[in-house]
């Protein structure tokens, strides 16, 4: 990469060329396995499927949360995949979190406390009021406003949290605006302030994007999470040269990754897959295609076993069932599916962090091609948060702020 290329350049590129690769390969990650059982690639590239199908669980559990390995092991089979290891490289932001004050830290539990200092920490020095954008209870704002002496707007929906973050903020500069992020007034609040949002979803960061740029806001730092949280059942991208067409669905396999659950939770979680996939074989069996879908099942059903389970749902589902079933011969094939959908779920875990680092270029250049000067880079390590990209957006004519000025690696 050439040193003196603007960061712009090089995300416009990266954008175009992961675009790219995602569209050539669109065939390995938009069709899911959960509801199709052998996507038409298996027989496309025989042998990555086999090799996926024979994978022992430990080696699935690994890869499923190692992006670098998922990529490595494509590559094999794929070559031109191994193109995207540069391409979703981003620089990791100074490791040392910023230690989060003793108030803060009383109120904040553990993994979240850790969100804060790092983002903190990445966002850097303070020069402006701030608004925090679906603040929750404020913590980000206040231990921002107590660190850098700067009164801090936080603006967020839920009534109580409002409330609980007022109590808390005691004699800090920090007020609560109680108003839904998607209202056209809450966007007045970002003239001549800097813009704050640690993980806030789809429709309402790219409120606070477009309304930064409409109120030509002077700073701006965001960590995106849920991008599949929007109201129109496409993804409307924020520039033209986008060269990829989403639906609100394959959304969401950009936040797939989640911080390794306990083992407990995790088998209660292999249950409620193993369980929701012998439904779609029983009931793909009278004839009702995978795909059609059907509401959450309350978890507190799994209590009375699975054959209650079913029947449950199945009378729900208007489908009831004639007596005489053999559920733990349906529950087997449930369990066996589950291994399948595991193993060639590999195959389109490989395109989730592209999507994902495409979905946040999308943000940047947008602030970019509005005059901003801006940088994506990772905050935190993925344990502490898998959405740990941060993109900061300086107005030129705004103090610099610890926004290094050569290209990502
Ligand atoms: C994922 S939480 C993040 C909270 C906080 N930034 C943090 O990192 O702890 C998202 C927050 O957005 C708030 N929220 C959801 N929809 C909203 C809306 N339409 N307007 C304002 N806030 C909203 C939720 O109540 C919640 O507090």
């Amino acid at each position: 990469m050439n040193p003196e290329q603007p960061l712009e350049v090089d995300y416009a590129r990266r954008f175009q060329c992961l675009g790219a690769l995602l569209n050539a390969h669109a065939d390995l990650w938009r069709p899911a396995p959960f509801h199709v059982p052998r996507p038409a690639w298996c027989a496309a590239h025989a042998d990555y499927a086999a090799h996926l199908l024979a994978l022992a669980d430990a080696e699935v559990e690994t890869l499923a949360g190692d992006n670098r390995a998922l990529i490595d092991l494509a590559g094999r089979f794929l070559p031109e995949l191994l193109q995207l290891h540069p391409l979703i490289e981003l620089s990791r932001l100074d490791e040392t979190a910023e230690a989060v004050d003793e108030d803060t830290a009383r109120h904040v539990p553990g993994r979240k406390r850790a969100q804060i200092g790092a983002f903190a920490a990445g966002v850097g020095r303070l020069d402006h009021p701030v608004l925090e954008w679906c603040a929750g209870k404020g913590h980000l704002g206040r231990h921002l406003a107590r660190r850098w002496g700067v009164p801090v707007t936080s603006l967020e929906w839920d009534g109580e949290l409002c409330a609980e973050g007022e109590r808390l903020a005691g004699d800090v500069e920090q007020v609560f605006v109680h108003a839904d992020a998607l209202a056209p007034a809450s966007v007045d609040h970002l003239a001549g302030r800097h813009a704050l949002a640690l993980h806030a979803c789809g429709d309402l960061h790219l409120a606070l994007l477009r309304g930064a740029v409409e109120h030509r806001a002077p700073a701006l730092d965001l960590a995106p999470c849920c991008y599949y949280r929007i109201a129109t059942p496409d993804y409307r991208p924020l520039n033209a040269d986008a060269n990829l067409r989403l639906s609100r669905d394959e959304l969401h396999l950009a936040v797939t990754e989640t911080v390794t659950a306990g083992a407990r939770e995790r088998r209660q979680r292999d249950r409620a897959q193993a369980w929701k996939l012998a439904f779609l074989e029983w009931r793909a069996a009278r004839g009702v295609a995978r795909d059609k879908t059907f509401k959450p099942v309350p978890a507190a059903w799994m209590a009375a076993g699975f054959a209650a389970w079913i029947g449950r749902l199945a009378a729900r589902e208007g489908c009831a069932a004639a007596g005489g079933e053999d559920w733990s011969a349906w529950e087997a094939t449930g369990w066996h599916r589950l291994g399948e959908v595991r193993r060639l779920e590999l195959a389109r875990l490989v395109f989730r962090r592209p999507l994902e680092i495409w979905l946040a270029l999308d943000r940047a250049l947008y602030l970019a091609r509005h005059g901003y000067r801006v940088r994506l880079a990772e905050f935190c390590g993925r344990e502490l948060t898998p959405r740990n990209l941060l993109i900061t957006a300086r107005r030129p004519a705004a103090p610099i702020m610890d926004v290094p000025t050569e290209p990502v690696p």
